[in-house]
């Protein structure tokens, strides 16, 4: 009842910020012209926000997109308005794990330092669809290629932790509609099943995948002493182009719900906070919605579940090189 009467009136919660913050505000009077933050899906909706408000407070930023065109599109839209901006745009296909493979490559070859991961891209709602290495789509893009992204650049995470004694920090951008999954939370014995596949769900799914993988990776980095937080987050309900493969009925849902719906300077402000806020220091394996911790669903808690998640990735990232 608390969320969601701060949902429609904006109060701030227990951080100081609520739905109405917006990414600027959450991040005022931060320095991160120390940092370098990766952000895949940078080139539109929340992500591309992310990334202006992160050069805005002086972070180098590499937009990792499908889509070079949109990228530098994005990249020249933030330097328009802000002339000493470090951006930078490399290609990155999170529904090939070649093409991450290869983004890691390119990334670890410019001789970067890397402090931030924002696993941000992602797909909504797509028909029945399988990625380059033959998995259901929404599962592949939203959680795989990006679970295999963090365990490629997390070595260089380390290294830049340990150099500068900075804190590294990776943030997964999930959602409520993690709460909607199918019966058994992951379909392990069908995760690129046709037969059984429901759009909604498969989303779903991914998210609650999302979630599984902070956890999981927040685990093992907290058991070796590693300085890097990992946590995850719902933006809030924003129109995007996410919104792609249901358009018409997230109009329609708008007209009766527009109060719980935010703008995208709202809508990235939650992974800004966890991502850039002192105040966060040391916090991981949590879960934020509106600049505040909140309790995810039951599967979402469950270490088993995010141990097993870890091990049939790995397999099948295995599998397909
Ligand atoms: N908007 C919401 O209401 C909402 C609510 C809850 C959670 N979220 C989460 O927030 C994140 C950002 O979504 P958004 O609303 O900002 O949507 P968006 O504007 O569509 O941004 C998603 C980005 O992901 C990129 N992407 C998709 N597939 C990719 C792939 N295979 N490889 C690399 N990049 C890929 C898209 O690139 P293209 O332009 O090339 O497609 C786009 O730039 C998503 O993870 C989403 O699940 C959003």
């Amino acid at each position: 009842m608390v969320g969601i009467f701060s949902l429609v009136t904006g109060w701030p919660g227990q951080s100081g910020y609520g739905s109405a913050s917006t990414a600027e505000q959450v991040t005022a009077g931060i320095d991160a012209s120390n940092l370098t933050a990766v952000i895949t899906g940078g080139a539109s909706g929340i992500g591309a926000e992310t990334a202006r408000v992160f050069a805005l407070r002086g972070a180098h930023v590499i937009i990792a997109a499908r889509n070079m065109e949109l990228a530098n599109e994005a990249k020249k839209l933030i330097l328009s308005s802000n002339q000493t901006a470090r951006v930078d745009a490399m290609k990155l296909d999170l529904s090939s794990l070649k093409s991450v493979r290869s983004f890691a490559d390119n990334f670890i070859a410019t001789g970067l330092p890397l402090n931030i991961l924002i696993n941000n891209a992602g797909v909504m709602f797509c028909p029945y669809q399988l990625s380059a290495d033959g998995v259901e789509m929404q599962f592949a893009t939203n959680h795989l290629g990006h679970f295999y992204l963090t365990n490629l650049l997390l070595d260089k995470m380390k290294k830049t932790a340990k150099e500068t004694g900075i804190e590294g920090r990776i943030v997964n951008l999930s959602s409520v509609a993690h709460l909607h999954t199918y019966d058994e939370g992951i379909q392990f014995d069908g995760i690129s099943d046709q037969t059984r596949y429901n759009d909604k769900k498969a989303y779903g799914q991914s998210k609650l995948a999302n979630i599984l993988h902070a956890n999981e990776l927040s685990r093992r980095l907290q058991e070796e002493g590693a300085n890097i937080t990992v946590n995850s987050v719902h933006p809030g309900i924003i129109m995007t182009n996410l919104m792609r493969h249901s358009f018409l009925l997230m109009k329609v849902l708008k007209i009766f719900t527009y109060i719980f719906w935010k703008n995208v300077p709202q809508g990235a402000a939650t992974t800004c906070y966890v991502a850039l806020h002192p105040s966060l220091k040391g916090t991981m394996g949590k879960y934020y919605i509106d600049c505040n911790e909140m309790k995810p669903s039951i599967f979402a808690r469950d270490e088993k579940l995010a141990k097993k998640l870890w091990d049939f990735s790995e397999l099948l990232v295995k599998s397909a090189q």
